[in-house]
This record gives C-alpha cells, structure tokens and sequence, in this order.
C-alpha cells in the first residue's frame, strides 16, 4: 500500500492506494464512528464490493446503514439527492456520522454533495472502484446535475479519506476503463511528460492492465491532481489545467446524445484538438510521435468528429466554464508538462475544426 497526502488550506488527507484495502476500511479510519451511511450503486453492489466494505466495517459499536441508486449518470439528480438525504434523516444520522461513497464518479460526486449538506457538512471517505475515480475522488469538488445542465448544484466538500481497492477495477469493462484511462493519460500530458512515455510504451491494450501499471498510474495521475489542486483548490487559477481536452471533448459528449460516447472518448479526441490548437499557437506539435495511433490501438475512436455540426461544437464550447466575457479559452499544451490557458478566436475556431474533421479520416481508418 503507498499513501499519498493530499493538503488542502483547511486540511489534510490521506489516499491509500493499494490492494484488497476493501477489507480494511476500518483499520484506515482515523476515529471511530457510531452511524455510518455506505452509499453505492447496483452494478458496484452486484460484485460485493459493498458488502466487503460493510464486513470490514461491522462491530458491535457501529450502526452501519446501506443506500444502493441505480447505476449511470440519471442518479446524480435532485431526486436521488432527496432520498439520499430522507433515508439519512430517518435513520436519525447526526453531525457526527460519515458517509462511505463506494463506486466511481457517480456515486462519490453525490454522496460527497450528501455529505456537504447534510447537516451542514458530516465528514465523507471515498472508496473508488473506477479509474476515473482517481480524477473525481480527489479535489473536493461534489455535486449533482440539474435538468438544465450537468454538476450546476454541487460544493467543494474534501473528503477525510480515499480507499483505493485496486483489485476492484479488473471488473470494469473495457469501455469504463478505456474512458477512465484517458483522465490519466490527460494528467501525463498536463504534467508528466516521463509518465507518458511510459503509459505509451507499457500500456497496449485494456484486456490485460496489470495491478503495477495501475498502481504507477492511478498513483501518478493523482499525485499531480493532488498538487495542482493543493495550489488552487477552488479553480481560480491552475486548476484549469486539469481541463486539458475538456473544452472539445464536453461539446463532443454532448453533441453525440447520451451513451454514445463516454467522458474520456470525449477528452481523449478534446486532447488531440487541443494539441493542434496548440501546434498553431506555439509553433511546434507537443505530442509525441505515434500518440494518435497509440490512442487509436487503444480502442479511442475518432469518427464521431465527422459526423458533428461545426457551429453547433462551437456554441457548446461557447458555454464552458473556462470562458470569459464571451471568449471561449482552451487549455493548451506548449510541451507535454506545460499547460497555459489560451483565448481561441471564434473564427480560428472554426477553421481548425473543419481541418480537423477532414484530418480524422486517417485517424478513422487507423492508417
Ligand atoms: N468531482 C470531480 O472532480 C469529478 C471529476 C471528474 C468526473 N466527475 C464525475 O464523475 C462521473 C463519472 O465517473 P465514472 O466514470 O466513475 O462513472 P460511474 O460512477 O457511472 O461508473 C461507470 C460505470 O461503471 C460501473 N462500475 C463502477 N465501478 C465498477 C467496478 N469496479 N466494476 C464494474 N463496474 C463498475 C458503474 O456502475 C457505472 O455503470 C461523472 O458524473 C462526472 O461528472 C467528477
Ligand atoms: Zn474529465
């Protein structure tokens, strides 16, 4: 197991990465707890992740209460919120109860923003079971969507502990961790250039991620989501960086209707974008050679670029938080490990996009 101390102004935590930490969820636990809400989801639920953690955590002192949501984006809503929250009530947890979020982003984003609020804050711990859970486990952003848009209700609420089973990713599809793969290929790409070369020479396909590649990555990835985030914990600055890839590849995801493209296919595509911008911007192309074609091995698919509306892409990207003043700004990367963030004109915009559906055709074909 390594730890990784995570310092924020108000405070410090630890993320203990290592395996089977599933069964030692108490031991890790700096204090005891009399009421412990666990909240999870039913396809985490299936593989017994959850009741791993309960074992672990049952004595005779402690109260132990289960709430499963449906898998899948539609639970980050105000209804799960309201039930959350009632079951809460009803099982009289008080101010000094925590809550345990076992599952990926979905379910840390809005156990974290239960944990927020209810009673005006009670101390939450993470327990990721998804790769991209080593981006939304860490840096204290919660929240939970509204039918107008997505995260536009949530807080910054870090939590007191993350457990990191990595065991329990090997029972991820490929479609999950290929999208949440791509999060750590982004922190490499922002931070690391090391670390990306390594991912692209160790890391071939998906079917066989070994528990070492996953420690060095998973490790990595949030060591340096950790630091940028310990500089700005409230995105005013550096933290944008983290959205490397995000401007295009939100537009993409949105653009192509829910289920058709995961998160990190959207960022992995955003990256490639940002890169060209980037090439534009400072003269030189910051990836390294074969990086498209490593993504493409990968299983990354470029094809829904085509298929997209141009002005369309652009009003999405017209509404990301990066904007400012009505200009849309992009994360560019100058090298790999130097981000800036970068104000693209309208026009140049559109330009390098129409470029860059006709350049996808060779990243489509895989040649
Ligand atoms: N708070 C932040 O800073 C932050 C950062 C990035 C993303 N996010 C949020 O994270 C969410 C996406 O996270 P995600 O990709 O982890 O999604 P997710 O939680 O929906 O998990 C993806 C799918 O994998 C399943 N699953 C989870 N663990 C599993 C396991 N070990 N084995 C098999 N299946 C498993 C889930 O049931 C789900 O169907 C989004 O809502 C996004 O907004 C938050
Ligand atoms: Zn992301």
């Amino acid at each position: 197991m390594v730890t990784i101390q995570i310092q924020t102004q108000d405070h410090s935590y630890p993320v203990y990465l290592g395996e089977g930490l599933r069964y030692q969820v108490s031991k890790l636990l700096s204090k005891n707890y009399h009421n412990i809400l666990v909240i999870s989801d039913d396809t985490v639920a299936q593989f017994d992740y959850v009741k791993d953690v309960v074992s672990s955590l049952t004595s005779n002192e402690t109260n132990i209460y289960t709430y499963i949501i449906p898998s899948g984006e539609a639970s980050k809503s105000l209804e799960q919120f309201g039930n959350i929250q009632t079951f809460a009530i009803e099982n009289q947890l008080d101010r000094h109860a925590l809550i345990l979020a076992v599952g990926g982003g979905v379910v840390g984003d809005i156990a974290g923003f239960v944990a927020a609020t209810f009673m005006r804050g009670i101390d939450y711990v993470q327990v990721p079971t998804t790769i991209l859970a080593h981006d939304s486990s860490v840096g204290g952003k919660v929240a939970i969507n509204h039918p107008l848009g997505k995260n536009l209700i949530g807080s910054f609420h870090q939590p007191v502990a993350v457990i990191y089973d990595l065991e329990t990713l090997h029972s991820l599809s490929l479609n999950e961790k290929r999208s949440g793969f791509a999060e750590v290929i982004k922190h490499a790409c922002i931070a690391d250039e090391n670390l990306l070369h390594k991912l692209m020479n160790e890391v071939r396909s998906f079917n066989d991620l070994s528990n070492d590649i996953l420690y060095d990555s998973i490790g990595k990835g949030i060591s340096i989501k950790a630091k940028i985030v310990e500089q700005d914990e409230k995105e005013h600055g550096v933290r944008s960086f983290l959205n490397f890839g995000h401007t295009l590849g939100h537009a993409l995801e949105t653009e192509a209707g829910y289920g058709e493209l995961t998160h990190g296919e959207g960022v992995a595509i955003g990256m490639v974008f940002a890169a060209k911008l980037s090439h534009r911007e400072f003269g030189a192309n910051p990836l390294p050679e074969g990086f498209v074609d490593w993504l493409y091995q990968l299983g990354y698919r470029f094809d829904i670029v085509r298929k997209l509306d141009v002005p369309t892409l652009i009003e999405q990207m017209k509404k990301d938080k990066k904007n400012s003043h009505g200009t849309i700004r992009m994360v560019l990367v100058e090298k790999i490990g130097q981000p800036s963030l970068v104000p693209i004109d309208e026009h140049v915009l559109k330009i390098e996009l129409e470029q860059f559906q006709k350049e996808v055709v060779r990243y489509v074909k895989g040649i």
